[in-house]
């Protein structure tokens, strides 16, 4: 079920006097129920301007928005969503576990009901020994916490973050990633903003990327990580003639304990190379697609681009 759809989303911004700037040129998006959907891409690229249009904040000039099958400019449809903002404002006067009343009490919620709200939350996102001291005295991974927990206060359907992990260190991250998978599980849908590939590829079911106010390309990460024309091979005894011999077929790289990856044009040169491994006997243990970082598709596709608009 489609639970997020943009169509022919665009959002210009004045600059100066009488100068336009293209913030977001064109976007028709579509996010599915359930699933960790991230847009990925340098900073600048218009992925926080999107996701402020999304939650109805900045209204496009162009386009439509539907959440839930609804047009965003209906409110109804925001006690659903939770939103953690790329840098969170926090009111510097409160303690954490204020911040999360206040929040709480503003979405709507009985005083009960925000007190065992908040008190669960806190711990989920480890900050509960944090929770009476104020805001201004947190790290910037406690205040990404703290911003997680005040989103999830009224237990919405969607979740949106802006750049979760940014300014986290590692073990954090890895406990955020967790969270977000486990919401997921409960049936939450997350939908991501990042510039850091590598770890929106661990919990991402689908991307999207993101380029000078265009999505340039969307896919679920297996289709974006596995490049069709290389495969890597694994196989017994491997010698260096044979090596020689195979590179007349096709651009091999690395024998690593008999593994290697063969770059092929197409099907029928990646069975010459494996004809060259059986004409010399060898044996063929596997045959697999290879997989690219999402990181290297993406610099590769942004390189691309570039060189286009060159
Ligand atoms: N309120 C605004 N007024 C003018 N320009 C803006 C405004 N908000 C964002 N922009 C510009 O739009 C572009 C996209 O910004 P943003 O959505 O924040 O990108 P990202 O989140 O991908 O880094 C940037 O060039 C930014 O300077
Ligand atoms: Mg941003």
């Amino acid at each position: 079920m489609t639970i997020i759809e943009c169509k022919g989303v665009v959002k210009k911004f004045r600059t100066g006097w009488t100068g336009k700037f293209t913030a977001i040129d064109g976007v028709d998006l579509e996010v599915k129920r359930e699933s960790i959907f991230g847009i990925l891409g340098p900073n600048g690229a218009g992925k926080t301007t999107l996701v402020k249009i999304i939650l109805g904040l900045v209204l496009p000039d162009e386009g439509s928005v539907k959440v839930f099958g609804t047009d965003v400019k209906d409110y109804k449809i925001r006690d659903r969503v939770g939103y953690l903002p790329e840098n969170p404002n926090l009111p510097p006067y409160l303690t954490g576990r204020q911040v999360m009343e206040l929040f709480g009490r503003l979405s709507g919620l009985s005083r009960e009901a925000v007190k065992t709200r908040t008190e669960e939350l806190l711990k989920e996102v480890k900050i509960e020994q944090w929770a009476n001291k104020k805001t201004p005295t947190y790290s910037k991974g406690m205040i990404q916490r703290l911003g997680l927990a005040q989103a999830l206060i009224s237990d919405p359907d969607i979740i949106f973050l802006d750049e979760p992990t940014d300014g986290v260190d590692p073990i954090g991250r890895k406990e955020i990633r967790q969270i977000l998978l486990e919401l997921k599980n409960r049936g939450k849908t997350i939908f991501l903003n990042s510039h850091l590939l590598s770890e929106t590829e661990m919990i991402c079911d689908r991307v999207g990327i993101m380029d000078k106010g265009k999505i340039v390309a969307e896919g679920g990460m297996k289709e974006l990580t596995t490049t069709s024309n290389k495969y890597s091979i694994k196989c017994k005894n491997l010698t260096p003639d044979i090596f020689e011999k195979l590179n007349e077929t096709a651009s091999i790289k690395s024998t690593l304990d008999g593994t290697f990856e063969a770059f092929v044009e197409n099907l029928e040169s990646l069975n010459r190379v494996l004809d060259v491994l059986r004409n010399n006997n060898l044996l063929i243990e596997s045959v697999t697609p290879a997989k690219q970082s999402l990181e290297s598709y993406f610099i590769d596709l942004i390189k691309d681009i570039r060189e286009e608009d060159k």
